[in-house]
């Protein structure tokens, strides 16, 4: 609370000053690094196929399930549903067969945006749902209208109370209505959520400027492994026809594209000579444009590995776009990355409204980066130097950790836990290619 007549800080602001442990990262920049860096499953396919498994009503597998805490607070919000979960390796067993609420816990949706997704299966499945609205995050508003209009084109009705989205379907039975629905912006989560609502729909539904990612196919995939009929995921234009029950399946998560391009960009800041796999070539096609635009080298080795090979690297300019435009999720890699080519570069956020924020950090460590709104404009420098930076959110922080790699001397970053999110033991991938890194942790004070 701030005391507005003198404007200083009140006693009960200090006073609720506390301790509290954090986790680090220590990097000694510029080591040799060789070999290969192994790409776990995809994060976001993961967490969407989960929130899929809510619509079967016997039990299903899942693999090549990344070990992330993303993945971990999901599971919490499966199990809270009534789901039973079992995890050996990286096998996920889910049986949602006695789904025993419809209301997911504030608690945990507010600490995992993604698990909202799980809206549209549970409507879908028990013709009601209660979930929390997730809030907005480090990087925007985030907004779920899209979600909820979709819900309410295929027939539901929704209302928001205190917080709560409030979801029913009327009438005996509760089937949503295939319908057609435009929407207005090709959101990945909205594609998700309706495309999981419409398998069990009575009818038809087209979803119209749909997002385009690999992950809504990965989804469309599983789905249809569970014996959902639908046609077009992975285009703008995405036909689902609605069956009465789905059944079980087993099926493999695709390799993160996005931790895949994160160790590109490693490679090519680093001029190391590195192979990373398994990966698709084409859910990377933006990436290694942008890499090859640039000066890297990088070949084939085989259909699902390929290899950089260390090349001088000089400036371009980004914009990020929904699939198949390049990733928001790897603009900040490339911020650190074109921190170091010879030339004037600018990045412009298009996705999100405040995903900019490592830029400071960068600079922390030498980068000459000015800043414009979403817009960064970026003067090439010859080398960053180690600092002590905090990552802001997941992308920042595989950002910093890369700048750290690449840099002069000794890099800290801090804010760990949104590296742990979505980077599966990152730290021992890396030094098993020969880089030097441990992780501490600090107490802080911190306010509350
Ligand atoms: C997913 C990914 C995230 C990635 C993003 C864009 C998961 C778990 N996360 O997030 O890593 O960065 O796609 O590729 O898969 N929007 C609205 N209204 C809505 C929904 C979205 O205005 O109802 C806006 C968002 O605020 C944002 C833009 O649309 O500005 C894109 O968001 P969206 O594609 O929905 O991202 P997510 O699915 O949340």
């Amino acid at each position: 609370m701030q005391d507005l007549v003198s404007n200083t800080p009140t006693l009960d602001k200090v006073s609720t000053e506390s301790p509290k442990e954090i986790a680090a990262l220590r990097i000694w920049g510029r080591q040799p690094l060789s070999g290969n860096l192994p790409v776990s499953g995809a994060k976001n396919s993961a967490l969407a196929l989960m929130a899929g498994a809510l619509l079967c009503p016997e039990s299903c597998r899942l693999r090549n399930v990344p070990n992330l805490a993303d993945i971990e607070r999901m599971t919490q919000v499966l199990a809270a549903l009534g789901v039973k979960l079992d995890r050996q390796g990286d096998a996920l067993t889910m049986d949602a067969s006695h789904l025993t609420t419809s209301q997911a816990p504030y608690e945990l949706v507010s600490k995992l945006r993604a698990s909202f997704f799980a809206i549209g299966s549970l409507v879908a499945r028990l013709g009601t749902a209660r979930v929390p609205l997730p809030g907005g995050c480090a990087i925007g508003a985030r907004p779920v209208d899209l979600h909820v209009r979709g819900l309410q084109a295929l027939g539901a009705h929704v209302r928001i109370e205190h917080g709560i989205v409030h979801v029913d379907v009327p009438g005996a039975g509760g089937k949503l209505k295939g319908a057609k629905i435009y929407l207005d912006y090709p959101s990945v989560g909205a594609t998700e959520t309706l495309m999981m609502a419409a398998t069990l729909a009575e009818g038809e539904t087209i979803i119209e400027n749909a997002a385009q990612e690999p992950e809504v196919a990965d989804l469309a995939n599983f789905c249809r492994a569970m014996g959902a009929k639908i046609r077009g995921a992975g285009t703008n234009n995405i036909t689902i026809v609605g069956v009465p029950k789905l059944h079980t399946a087993d099926y493999s998560v695709i390799p993160d594209r996005i931790e895949a391009g994160t160790f590109l960009v490693m490679a090519a800041m680093t001029q190391s000579d590195l192979t990373i796999s398994p990966i698709i070539p084409e859910h990377l096609t933006p990436v290694i444009a942008k890499l090859e635009e640039i000066g890297a080298k990088i070949v084939q080795d085989s259909p699902a590995c390929l290899r950089v090979i260390p090349h001088a690297l000089k400036a371009t300019d980004i914009e990020t776009l929904p699939y198949p435009g390049f990733p928001t999720d790897m603009q900040a890699q490339f911020t650190s990355l074109l921190s170091v080519c010879e030339g004037n570069s600018i990045i412009t956020e298009t996705v999100f409204e405040n995903r900019m924020r490592h830029v400071a950090e960068l600079v922390r460590m030498g980068a000459d980066i000015r800043l414009k709104g979403s817009t960064a404009i970026i003067k090439g420098v010859h080398r960053l130097s180690g600092a002590p930076v905090m990552a802001t959110d997941l992308r920042a922080s595989a950002a910093l950790v890369t700048a750290g790699l690449a840099a002069e001397g000794q890099t800290i970053v801090k804010g760990l836990h949104h590296m742990d999110r979505g980077y599966d033991d990152l730290e021992q991938k890396l030094r098993n290619i020969g880089a030097k890194i441990e992780r501490f942790t600090e107490r802080e004070v911190t306010k509350e």
